[in-house]
């Protein structure tokens, strides 16, 4: 890769620089106070205050650790940004980093200074007054029209205003790197600029499975959205020897196969695009046989095991059944290559987390190269307190794994290129 790396930048020296990080800072909050991330759960928002706000899975916090500690063991002032969430270029309360800041200096186990708007006068005095090894976490990028304005001139013009809290640039940004942002795309053209310890790692770690990945290959795929996946199952299907798709996009190829899905999750519109697929698919795409199906969708809805072809029509599909996991498990076994993006039922709710926990603890006693891909799997994984050490590695970025894996260009990659 030509890309600079966070050990050029330390070679160099940063002691007394001011080094601009990107990070993926966008971690779920609490249910309670609000789910604000746009992740794959369909569970829905509920507003709520930042007061008291607590962070439901600090994984992306932690992942970019590495990094911020190379740079203020070398003296760098170090001043992180982050987006959080989708506010619409206007600073939202609901989403603001302030949480962020609290739980990043606890890891750090130094004082996080932080920056009450992104660019503006707080920002400016919170940078200025940084001094060596020191951190400022500025205010959500978001807050800014700029950041995700797709007016090359306006973007450019929130590019240079962060610019200048930098000599240095680092993205450690990994789940944002398919997104042509400001920070992303536009800064990494105005600093010198290099790629932080976990955007290399992951892009190290994924190139492992467009290579040559060790086979069998198997891939399991869930979540709510067909729509979001299609690109990624085209992309794997010559790639992989089996594709097991559970989660709430499973009732859409389900109908697909010609079965009834009650008032279970359906991208009707899609139904076409996925019978081509299985035509297409040599056999390679497995489908849940039996899914839980309850009442309602509540955690303490009544509900049962059914058949995936008897689904009754008032009945909502929550989580692939014990048959399903067993089958799954056994497409697992003997893997050389995992990978594994969305979770397989709504294991939010523990009626429904037996189906996404069973295909975690099957991944996790794998002796396969594994690789559990974005936000929510990864959080997955973490809220059914599995070992995350089993796994070989649990990727911080959902959308940016798979387009990565779709082979298509990331802009965040593209800038470091350059
Ligand atoms: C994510 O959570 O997927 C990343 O942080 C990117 O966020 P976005 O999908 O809102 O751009
Ligand atoms: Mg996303």
């Amino acid at each position: 890769m030509s890309i600079r790396t966070l050990d050029d930048l330390l070679a160099e020296g940063v002691s007394g620089r001011r080094v601009l990080v990107r990070a993926d800072l966008n971690v779920p909050l609490d249910k309670q106070t609000g789910d604000i991330t746009d992740h794959d759960s369909a569970s829905a928002p509920q507003g709520g205050t930042p007061d008291g706000v607590r962070i439901a899975d600090d994984g992306r916090i932690r992942a970019v650790l590495p990094t911020l500690s190379a740079l203020t063991g070398a003296g760098a002032k170090v001043v992180v940004c982050s987006h959080l969430g989708r506010p619409k270029g206007t600073p939202d309360p609901k989403f603001s980093l302030s949480p962020v800041a609290g739980r990043l200096g606890e890891l750090l186990g130094a004082r996080v200074h932080f920056a009450t708007d992104t660019v503006g006068e707080s920002a400016r005095s919170t940078v200025d007054a940084l001094a060596d090894g020191e951190v400022a976490l500025l205010e959500n990028l978001r807050f800014n029209k700029g950041e995700t304005s797709k007016d090359d001139t306006e973007r450019g013009a929130f590019a240079d205003e962060l610019a200048a809290f930098g000599d240095a640039y680092v993205d450690d940004a990994f789940g944002a790197v398919h997104r042509k942002h400001a920070s992303v795309h536009d800064v990494p053209a105005r600093l010198p600029h290099v790629a932080g310890r976990l955007v290399l790692r992951e892009v190290e770690v994924l190139s492992r499975l467009t290579g040559e990945p060790e086979r069998p290959y198997v891939v399991v795929l869930g979540g709510s959205k067909v729509s979001d996946k299609l690109a990624v199952i085209e992309a794997l299907l010559p790639t992989v020897d089996r594709l097991l798709i559970g989660g709430g996009m499973c009732f859409t190829f389900l109908k697909a196969q010609g079965h009834e899905v009650g008032s279970s999750l359906l991208e009707e519109e899609m139904v076409e695009t996925c019978r081509s697929l299985l035509e297409r698919s040599e056999g390679k795409i497995m489908l849940p046989v039996d899914v839980v199906a309850a009442d309602a969708f509540a955690p303490d809805a009544a509900h049962d095991t059914v058949p995936a072809d008897g689904i009754p029509s008032k009945r909502v599909g929550l989580d692939i059944g014990p048959e399903t996991v067993a089958g799954f498990a056994a497409a697992l076994k003997g893997a050389r290559t995992i990978f594994w993006n969305g979770p397989m039922g709504v294991f939010e709710m523990p009626a429904f987390a037996h189906g996404t926990r069973g295909i975690a603890e099957t991944i996790a006693k794998s002796e396969a190269f594994t690789v559990v891909g974005g936000g929510d799997s990864a959080a997955a994984v973490r809220a059914l307190g599995l070992d995350e050490s089993s796994f070989g590695h649990i990727s911080t970025g959902g959308g940016a794994s798979l387009e990565y894996l779709e082979g298509k260009t990331l802009p965040g990659i593209a800038a470091l290129e350059n």
